[in-house]
């Protein structure tokens, strides 16, 4: 919506050369400070969670550490459900499945709790940013891994060149900036 694109351009903040020379990093926090901002990005991240009558269509929102977090949990309160982390290799205590992607330099893992996603159970998965998209393909899987079914993804950002969408296969994602 045309609020929500200027609240977007007004509290998305461009940062030249960071973290390195030549990337422009777009610095949310602007956002998470602004209480009707955040309020009307955990509304537009959380309608992929809901059907055409408005009603609530997924059973829990998982949020990808750290991140992911902080958008997810809002995101999971507003449809009224449950939120479940995704988290970075050896935080979650008791027994997990875990999947590991390749990052730029070397790999990463990321982990659920085996009974954090009932078999058959619809999810919606909430981050703030689709890059590459091996955060989002190590999530799905890890859905896939408890028998859930993943009914939505939504991201605040997305970065066209890296391709994401297109390493993510068989979800619908939502998102609501293009760069
Ligand atoms: C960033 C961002 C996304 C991910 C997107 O997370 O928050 O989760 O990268 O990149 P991808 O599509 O190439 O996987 P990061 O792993 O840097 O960690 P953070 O959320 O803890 O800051
Ligand atoms: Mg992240």
């Amino acid at each position: 919506s045309p609020v929500l694109d200027e609240l977007l351009a007004r509290l998305v903040a461009d940062v030249p050369d960071f973290p390195q020379p030549g990337v422009l990093f777009k610095d949310i926090t602007p956002l998470l400070a602004d209480h009707d901002g955040f309020t009307q990005v955990v509304d537009a991240l959380a309608a992929p969670g809901r059907d055409e009558t408005g009603a609530t269509a997924v059973t829990k929102v998982l949020g990808m550490e750290s991140r992911g977090f902080i958008l997810g949990a809002p995101v999971a309160l507003a449809l009224g459900v449950g939120f479940v982390p995704v988290r970075k290799a050896g935080k979650l205590p008791r027994e997990t499945f875990a999947v590991s992607y390749a990052l730029e330099y070397g790999e990463a893992t990321l982990e659920v709790h085996r009974d954090a996603v009932a078999p058959g159970e619809r999810v919606l998965l909430v981050d703030d940013v689709l890059a590459t998209g091996g955060t989002l393909e190590a999530t799905r899987q890890l859905v896939s891994r408890c028998g859930g079914v993943v009914a939505g993804v939504s991201v605040l950002m997305e970065l066209a060149a890296l391709g994401g969408r297109a390493a993510v296969s068989g979800v619908e994602i939502t998102s609501l900036l293009t760069v």
